[in-house]
C-alpha cells in the first residue's frame, strides 16, 4: 500500500510513537487525577507535560488553556457553540471544512447567529481586508482555516489576528488542522484567541486527539459537565482550567502518543518535514503537466501551501480515479469533496470533486513514481 492521505490522518506514525504508546499503556494507564496512588499521578503528569509542551511549541500564554479534545471538530465545537450568543455575527470563509461550516450554518438557519461567508481569491487565499470590511459592530467570531484542506493554501492568520485585535469584541478562531507541526503557529504574535487542531494529523498522535486553546479574551461555556477529579463536593463545573472545559477521563493514552510525535516533529523540524513533503508534490505536479490531461488546483507557489494537492483529469471523474488507484495499483488518495463543499463550489469542482494527493515524512520519490505513472496507464488508455 502506497499511503498519500496524510491531510486525513498521517500515517505511518514515528516509531517513537508506536514506543510510547506501547510503553505508557503497559505502565501508566490509570485514571488522571482520580487518586492519589502513583499510576493517576504518573498519568495525571503525562497530561500536564503535555500541556506545557503544546503551549511551548504554540507560544501560548498559559498551558493550562490548552483542553484535550476529540479531534479537530470537537475542539472547534468547544470553540463556536460555546463563545456564540444569540444575535452575533461571525465571519468565516469559503476554505473552511465541515467542522467549522456546519455548525455555524445550523446556528445561522436557527436565526441564532449572521453569518458572513467570504470567497477566496481564485488561487484560494482570504483577502485581510475583506475581513475587515465584514465586521460589524455585532461581529463576535472571525473564524478561518489556517490551510486549506482541499486546495492546500495558507492564509495570512497573522495579519487577520492583528486587525481582529482591534475590535475589542472579535475573537479569532483559527482551525489549523493541516498545518499544526509543518507550519509555525504563534498564537501570541498571531493574536490567536482559540486554536483548534487535531492531535492524529501532521502532530502523528493516533486518531481520538486534539486541543483547543483558549486565550484570556475568550468565554467559553462548558458544553460538556461532569468528573473532573478534583473538588468533587462542588455541586457545579469548577471554573479553574482546564477542568472548566474538560468533564469526563480524558484520552491519555492517546495525548501521549500525541507528545510523542510533537517529540519528531520537533527534532525534525516543521520546515523540513514541509520541504521534503512539498518537493513531493511538486515532483507530481510536474509529471502530471507532463501527462497533459490533468488539472491542478490552489496556488503554484510553494511558499503559500501545504503539500495538499488537489487534481482533477479530463477523462475520469475523481471518486472513479480514485477507485481504481486503490483497487488496482493500492495507492491511498482520497478524492471526493474532502468535507468542504464550498471551496469545490468555488474551484468549479462540484458535485465531483478532486483527487488529494498528501504526501507524509515517509513518503517517498519513488511512490510518487509509482502515482504519477498509474495515473498515466489509468488515463493514458481512455
Ligand atoms: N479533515 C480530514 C480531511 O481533510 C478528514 O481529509
Amino acid at each position: 500500500m502506497i499511503y498519500l492521505d496524510n491531510a486525513a490522518t498521517s500515517f505511518p506514525k514515528p516509531e517513537g510513537v508506536y514506543l510510547a504508546l506501547d510503553r505508557f499503556a503497559r505502565t501508566s494507564l490509570a485514571n488522571p487525577g482520580r487518586a492519589g496512588h502513583a499510576m493517576a499521578l504518573a498519568a495525571e503528569h503525562a497530561l500536564d507535560d503535555g500541556r506545557h509542551r503544546l503551549n511551548r511549541f504554540l507560544n501560548g500564554r498559559d498551558p493550562n488553556r490548552f483542553i484535550f479534545a476529540l479531534n479537530g471538530t470537537d475542539a472547534l465545537n468547544i470553540a463556536i457553540k460555546g463563545t456564540l450568543d444569540a444575535g452575533d455575527h461571525v465571519i468565516t470563509t469559503d476554505l473552511e471544512h465541515n467542522s467549522v461550516s456546519r455548525p455555524l450554518q445550523a446556528m445561522a438557519n436557527a436565526g441564532f447567529i449572521q453569518l458572513t461567508r467570504l470567497a477566496s481569491d481564485s488561487g484560494g487565499t482570504v483577502d485581510p481586508d475583506a475581513v475587515r470590511k465584514a465586521i460589524t459592530p455585532n461581529t463576535r467570531l472571525v473564524a478561518i482555516t489556517h490551510g486549506s484542506n482541499v486546495l492546500g493554501t495558507v492564509q495570512p492568520i497573522g495579519e487577520i489576528g492583528r486587525m481582529c485585535r482591534e475590535f475589542d469584541r472579535v475573537l479569532f478562531l483559527v482551525d489549523a488542522a493541516q498545518t499544526i507541526g509543518v507550519v509555525p503557529v504563534d498564537i501570541q504574535t498571531q493574536h490567536i484567541d482559540l486554536l483548534a487542531f487535531p492531535g492524529h494529523k501532521c502532530l502523528f498522535g493516533p486518531t481520538g486527539t486534539g486541543a483547543l486553546y483558549v486565550g484570556p479574551k475568550a468565554k467559553v461555556r462548558p458544553w460538556r459537565e461532569g468528573g473532573t477529579g478534583g473538588d468533587s463536593s462542588s455541586p457545579t463545573q469548577p471554573a479553574d482550567y482546564p477542568y472548566y472545559l474538560e468533564g469526563g477521563t480524558p484520552n491519555v493514552l492517546g495525548i501521549v502518543g500525541m507528545i510523542a510525535g510533537l517529540d519528531f516533529v520537533e527534532a525534525e523540524t516543521p520546515a523540513k518535514l514541509l520541504a521534503h513533503e512539498l518537493a513531493l508534490c511538486e515532483r507530481l505536479r510536474e509529471r502530471l503537466l507532463a501527462m497533459g490531461g490533468f488539472n491542478i488546483a490552489g496556488h503554484i507557489d510553494t511558499s503559500r501551501r501545504v503539500a495538499t494537492m488537489s487534481f482533477y483529469s479530463d477523462v475520469l471523474p475523481a471518486t472513479e480515479l480514485g477507485g481504481v488507484l486503490d483497487q488496482s495499483f493500492a495507492i491511498a488518495v482520497r478524492p471526493g469533496l474532502h468535507c468542504a463543499p464550498y471551496i469545490h463550489k468555488a474551484f468549479g469542482s462540484f458535485p465531483d470533486g478532486l483527487v488529494r494527493v498528501s504526501p507524509g515524512p515517509f513518503t517517498t520519490v519513488a511512490e510518487i513514481d509509482q502515482l504519477a505513472d498509474a495515473l498515466q496507464e489509468i488515463t493514458g488508455g481512455l
